[in-house]
């Protein structure tokens, strides 16, 4: 059941008009989508508590903007047009969309949506960036809660093309519509759920994909580097254009899903996987974080970013999804140009 629009709220600005966008928390995620807002030629305000968040999120658009150059940057695009506000009420005043993406904590995403929605301006629409809580379990003690919800995106943000769009029990729908046209015209491919899942779609793969890892290494059954190569040198290649199931289909030949389904489907149910997560002790905490270091090989961080940052960029150009050559230069509103990362 969702609740009806609440009558008191203004609708917000049409999703094409928008020109001011504040971000509040500005860690990995926040200063992601501070990166991406900016070089799709937003005016961004962006709040954090912590004392050194300014210079962190200043480095971090600094690392990504070459990568968004790129990608091809919006008419009039710049780092310039990131303002850092002193409170959080500064940040989301002259608000026209909000993105949180705050720590992963319940009852701070509850808090936090409330003095949001408090502060914003009304009918405003405020998306979270929570990785899986329901926005109906965080939407309880906002005054407005039909203007909040879920927009789950991909790290890093601004390169990863997904955002995954629900709402809770008390979310407008039309709300809910607003904020998939306008990550659509800011330049994102959306996925708009239509009821609340845990962890939504791609998280409860990647979970799922993520706990067999952990129990791997827990048993000493695979390294750190044998598992990511086993993804980075088999299936991952064909996922970044052909999802999970119709790519199983081709592995049926002729007779596609219906000869997979009657060729494989009794092993099913053979036991290849725990699904059960593993428990996180230190041993397998060490492990994990040692394997990690040795698969670097000595590469940085901010080396392993540039990498990833480029290996994304040739995927989405091989891929037919970034205009040859890059340096497209649009107006945001033309969400239809041709290459549009969707
Ligand atoms: N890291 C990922 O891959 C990923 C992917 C998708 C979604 N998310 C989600 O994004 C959100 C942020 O995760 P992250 O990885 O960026 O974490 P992070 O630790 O890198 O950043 C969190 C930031 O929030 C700030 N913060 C702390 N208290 C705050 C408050 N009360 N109000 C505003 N900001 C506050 C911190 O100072 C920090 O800069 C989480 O909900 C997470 O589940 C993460």
């Amino acid at each position: 059941m969702t609740a009806p629009p609440s009558a008191s709220s203004p609708a917000p600005r049409p999703p094409e008009a928008v020109r001011r966008v504040a971000c509040v928390g500005a860690g990995v995620i926040g200063g992601g989508w501070v990166a991406h807002f900016l070089a799709r030629g937003y005016d961004v305000t962006a709040w954090d508590p912590a004392p050194d968040a300014e210079e962190k999120l200043r480095r971090l658009v600094d690392a990504a903007w070459p990568a968004l150059e790129q990608l091809g940057l919006a008419e009039g695009a710049s780092p310039t047009r990131l303002t850092v506000a002193p409170t959080l009420q500064d940040a989301v005043a002259g608000a026209e969309f909000v993105q949180e993406s705050a720590p992963e904590k319940l009852e701070l995403k509850r808090s936090l949506l409330a003095e949001l929605d408090a502060a914003a301006p009304p009918g405003v629409v405020i998306a979270s960036s929570t990785s899986g809580y329901p926005m109906s379990d965080m939407q309880g003690e906002a005054a407005d809660p039909g203007r909040l919800l879920v927009g789950h995106p991909f790290n890093p943000p601004y390169l990863i093309p997904l955002v995954e769009v629900v709402g809770g029990r008390s979310t407008d729908p039309e709300a809910v519509a607003w904020a998939s046209r306008f990550y659509e015209v800011a330049g994102k491919s959306v996925i708009t759920m239509d009821r609340e899942l845990p962890g939504f779609i791609a998280n409860r793969l990647q979970e799922a994909l993520w706990r067999e890892a952990l129990h791997m290494v827990a048993n000493g059954e695979a390294s750190v580097r044998d598992i990511d190569d086993s993804i980075t040198e088999g299936p991952g290649l064909r996922w970044a254009f052909m999802g999970p199931c119709l790519t199983f289909a081709l592995a049926g030949g002729e007779g596609g899903m219906a000869h997979m389904l009657d060729h494989f489907g009794p092993s099913l149910k053979s036991p290849w996987t725990r699904l059960e997560a593993p428990e996180l002790d230190s041993a397998l905490r060490d492990a994990m974080v040692d394997g990690c270091d040795e698969a670097a090989g000595g590469r940085s961080i901010a080396q392993l970013v540039a990498e990833r940052d480029q290996g994304v960029i040739d995927v989405l150009r091989a891929t037919g999804r970034l205009p040859h050559g890059g340096g497209r230069h649009t107006d945001r509103g033309d969400a239809t140009v041709e290459g549009e990362t969707r």
